[in-house]
């Protein structure tokens, strides 16, 4: 690789870089939280998510003892919800192992729960100063037109091939590789574009780069996916019973383990099946409404979801105590089913966002969307309950 671009590229990022919360601090452990925000979701997502989740747990230990309901519901919207469960076991490895401060080399960062080269290449280069290259998506990208590589940059082979030359470009010790890492980000998000509309009349780095030369702008990088998503159909139940739904919590392992959901099935229920299987839960269906289609992507699997709203008779096993934590119910299939209020539900339930447009039809806001609901009054709800 040639490395001539670098100066220039860092002198553009002096005058460019993003104006980013996590770039206005020094202390690790917020520069890790933004780094694992930002692993599976874009920085226009992350911004408000971050705001709200170092507010409410600023330190280490914070995150370390912070219940797992509550967790996850500053965590909510954000998906990937291992995210925040590996951060935490680390939270606690930090404070029991560490005394409380981050490691601070890539190599020790990486033995952490949640914490691959990337990350750790990030957290050690942009909060110690190590050198360490850190490459994701953008840095490949731009890389392999620096660099016109025509071999697929998805292929772990050729990741590794970047990650060593990067090494070898730059062999600074002077604290620059953070700027540098992040400076590969900016110019992946702003000016080395994914797809054929890179904006290379605006590049500070042009004139080094071999596929503006060869005019390959278009057909590099190239990236080819291993394996296809599986797509997997379900029907989610809305069960109302007088002014309360009812929620379930997943598995304590898995897809969304842990979080709340609505009772859903796999397949496409027919309103028929769906009201056996309320019946199946010990409810008795009084009205049947049909919803609206939703789909939801994860990595490895999309659900096509249909959905019905159930209404149900009271019941004598209610809670119906006015209580604002409502009591689990043991339902016939051995199911524990929760019925709440929605905005006991959108306060104290952490509900994946899968469920979203299930959840916006009964008025639960999610995640970021409950904008009055900051982490203070999320403090003095669970208080209260
Ligand atoms: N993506 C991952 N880490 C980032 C950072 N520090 N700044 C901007 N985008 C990023």
């Amino acid at each position: 690789m040639r490395f001539d671009f670098v100066k220039p590229l860092l002198v553009w990022y002096n005058e460019n870089a993003r104006d980013l919360p996590w770039r206005r601090v020094k202390d690790p452990y917020l520069i890790w939280v933004s780094e694992i925000m930002l692993q599976q979701t874009r920085v226009e997502a992350v911004m408000g998510y971050y705001e709200r989740f170092t507010g409410a747990l600023p330190t280490v230990t914070d995150l370390a003892v912070c219940p797992e309901d509550r967790l996850l519901k500053l965590w909510e919207g954000l998906g990937y919800y291992s995210r925040a469960r590996n951060m935490q076991k680390a939270a606690r490895i930090v404070c029991e192992s560490y005394a409380g401060k981050m490691p601070e080399s890539a190599a020790d960062l990486m033995k952490l729960p949640g914490i691959g080269e990337y990350t750790a290449g990030a957290i050690s280069s942009i909060a110690f100063g190590q050198a360490e290259p850190a490459v994701d998506g953008n840095v490949l990208r731009v890389v392999a037109r620096i660099e016109a590589i025509s071999d697929n940059i998805l292929s772990e082979s050729v990741k590794k091939k970047i990650r060593e030359e990067l090494r070898s470009l730059y062999d600074a010790d002077d604290g620059t590789w953070g700027l540098l890492n992040q400076a590969f980000m900016d110019l992946g998000a702003g000016v080395c574009l994914a797809g054929g509309s890179p904006r290379c009349e605006i590049c500070p780095i042009s004139s080094y780069c071999r596929c503006f030369e060869k005019g390959l702008q278009s057909e590099l990088p190239v990236r080819i996916k291993k394996q296809k998503r599986r797509i997997e159909k379900r029907t989610v139940l809305l069960l109302r019973r007088d002014e309360s739904y009812a929620i379930r919590k997943r598995p304590e392992s898995g897809l969304l383990s842990g979080l709340y959901e609505f009772p859903n099935e796999a397949g496409e229920l027919n309103p028929d099946e769906a009201l056996a299987k309320a019946g199946s839960l010990g409810l008795m269906p009084l009205r049947i409404r049909k919803l609206s289609e939703a789909k939801h992507i994860f990595s490895h699997v999309e659900w096509h979801m249909t959905g019905y709203e159930i209404l149900v008779a009271p019941s004598e096993f209610s809670s119906g105590n006015g209580a604002d934590t409502p009591a689990p119910e043991t339902a016939s299939e051995g199911e524990l089913l929760i019925f709440a209020a929605p905005e006991i539900i959108e306060s104290k339930y952490p509900i994946p966002s899968a469920f979203e447009k299930y959840a916006k039809m009964i008025n639960i806001r999610m995640g970021k969307k409950r904008e009055e609901l900051t982490y203070e009054n999320i403090d003095r709800r669970d208080t209260e309950l």
